[in-house]
């Protein structure tokens, strides 16, 4: 076995991650002697397969889909923003042994939005598409920026309800179904539902969107998804794709792992371009 540190990306699939790609030119960059590979974790496995992992003195992990919840139950301790999410993203071992669990997909989002793309978060009337696992994680990082409001809309209006609340404390946040939408106006919307993956849309009234809008989907792909096509449809003021939110939780759990926040500009740059290529 290599002796460089080992780190692992583990999820369902995993096959075309672009995390390896992401922390290899981390690596190349900062001097950092590690590997970072794949591993397909199947079902109801993921608790052995990550103390396998550690035990053979691998140094940390990144969870995906579907396996943040359990990454979540496996961390010996937790940061304050993976608990609040409910879900983990990285998995860090500890000098002492033990496993420390964090979620960094929020910090991803908003450093992609406030830094990459210098849109403004302050006072924005936020609208967030979707109540599941994926917005959960980024709705504390969100509500810290003091947007004026934030509104959580979902197909399940009860699950978007139930979020809001629970988030409440940290900001202005309210639950409500698409159809509630009608008549009002945001300046930033993220799509966080799965639809995209589909080829869907959530069903959005027009007039959404305000002058200065922007729109922001956590999906990524080669080309716009159905959510950017109606936000260009829409005149939105600027769409993004969440290529760059991927890129900058890797930059956060690489921080965590190494110590050292690696410069994302280029690898983003790198990961768009391989991801051109792959489609045509
Ligand atoms: P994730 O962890 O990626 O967030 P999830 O917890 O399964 O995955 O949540 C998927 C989200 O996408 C949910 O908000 C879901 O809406 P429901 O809670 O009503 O199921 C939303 N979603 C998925 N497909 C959708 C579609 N075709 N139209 C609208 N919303 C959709």
């Amino acid at each position: 076995m290599s002796s460089s540190d080992q780190y692992a990306v583990f999820g369902n699939p995993i096959r075309h991650s672009k995390s390896p790609e992401i922390h290899a030119a981390f690596a190349a960059q900062s001097g950092q002697d590690m590997v970072y590979r794949t591993h397909m974790v199947e079902d109801g496995l993921f608790a052995e397969s990550a103390r396998r992992f550690f035990d053979n003195g691998g140094k940390g992990l990144n969870i995906t889909v579907p396996c943040k919840v359990d990454a979540f139950q496996f961390a010996d301790s937790l940061s304050d923003r993976a608990r609040r999410a409910g879900a983990v993203n990285t998995l860090a071992k500890q000098e002492d042994g033990t496993i420390y669990g964090d979620n960094t997909d929020g910090a991803g989002i908003v450093r992609d939005m406030l830094e990459n793309l210098a849109w403004e978060m302050a006072d924005r009337r936020v609208l967030i598409l979707g109540a599941g696992g994926a917005v959960r994680g980024i709705l504390g990082p969100l509500l810290v920026r003091n947007p004026r409001h934030i509104v959580v809309a979902n197909r399940t209006v009860e699950k978007a309800r139930n979020l809001a609340r629970e988030f409440s404390e940290l900001g202005e946040v309210r639950g409500c179904s698409y159809e509630g939408l009608a008549g009002s106006q945001f300046d930033l919307v993220i799509n966080g539902t799965s639809a995209s993956m589909m080829g869907d849309l959530p069903p959005l009234p027009p007039e959404l969107l305000s002058e200065t809008a922007c729109c922001y989907d956590m999906m990524y792909s080669a080309a716009p998804t159905p959510f950017m096509r109606w936000a260009a449809s829409e005149a939105a003021w600027a769409v993004s794709d969440g290529l760059g939110m991927l890129v900058e939780q890797a930059a956060e759990s690489f921080c965590i792992w190494r110590g050292i926040r690696p410069n994302t500009a280029p690898v983003i740059e790198q990961i768009r371009a391989s991801l051109n290529k792959s489609t045509e």
